[in-house]
């Protein structure tokens, strides 16, 4: 059985994804903005999850949830879920998150990281970011950026699959209630790469729809691009990966 850190568990995919795991008889960290929010976890605590609080379009608190999850013991693998599909949050909890997660939790055994299919939309260009929320920001921008980070982890930390997933338009509090993509399908993906031991389950640097291998944008995989990315990530956090 693994340890599974969810970031962004108290509703929609990633709330799906934890109920999912812990109910297989995986140990789930979930994780909350804010001790209000985390009351809607609580049948998952009492089944035995762990409980991370913070919101992430504060950097020092997503610093300190790395440091309380280190603390619980060995991670197995990091769903990172959380994300906001507009407003000046776009970017510190798409982007700038799951990146310091990544560059701060010490090697989990696999890594998934939400995209979607606004990532086609992206610009891959990475001057005049507003990487500290001061105003809106481009959520297909933002997906985009992440989707590469995916792939650039997958590169530079063989061993250690790294994937992004498309969970489709699906029916949660982001998606709207016409969205028509299936939301059962919508949190399988993430649930299979995170713990499934099939050697498919194991690839990395995919970009995944529904369990397919799918191609992303072009710059995803563009190792220039990639090494833009890290440098602006690293130079705006005083984060290396
Ligand atoms: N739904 C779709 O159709 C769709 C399509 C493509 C990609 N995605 C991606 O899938 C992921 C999950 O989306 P969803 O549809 O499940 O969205 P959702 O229902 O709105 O849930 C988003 C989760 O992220 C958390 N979150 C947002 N801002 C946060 C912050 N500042 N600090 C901490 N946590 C924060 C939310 O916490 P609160 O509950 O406290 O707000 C919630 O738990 C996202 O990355 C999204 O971009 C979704």
């Amino acid at each position: 059985m693994s340890r599974i850190l969810i970031t962004g568990s108290t509703d929609g995919l990633g709330r799906a994804a934890a109920e999912t795991l812990s109910a297989q008889g995986h140990t789930v960290v979930v994780h909350s903005r804010d001790a209000r929010r985390a009351r809607v976890l609580q049948p998952l605590l009492d089944q035995g999850a762990e409980l991370v609080v913070g919101d992430f379009t504060d950097r020092d608190a997503v610093r300190r949830i790395a440091g309380e999850v280190i603390s619980f013991g060995r991670l197995d693998a990091v769903i990172h879920n959380a994300g906001v599909w507009r407003g000046p949050a776009v970017m510190p909890v798409n982007v700038i998150a799951p990146y310091l997660l990544t560059a701060l939790l010490p090697d989990p055994r696999r890594l998934v990281y939400l995209s979607s299919g606004s990532h086609y939309d992206g610009r891959p260009r990475l001057t005049g970011v507003d990487w500290q929320g001061t105003s809106p920001g481009s959520y297909a921008d933002s997906k985009l950026y992440v989707t590469a980070l995916a792939a650039a982890v997958a590169r530079l930390r063989p061993g250690v699959p790294s994937n992004a997933v498309d969970p489709g338009w699906v029916p949660t509090r982001m998606g709207g209630p016409h969205a028509p993509d299936d939301l059962e399908l919508g949190h399988r993906t993430q649930e299979w790469l995170a713990v499934a031991d099939d050697p498919e389950a194991l690839t990395t640097g995919g970009y995944w729809y529904h369990r397919q291998l799918t191609e992303p944008h072009p710059a995803v995989h563009d190792e220039q691009f990639q090494d833009r990315l890290l440098d602006a990530l690293a130079e705006e956090t005083g984060t290396a990966l």
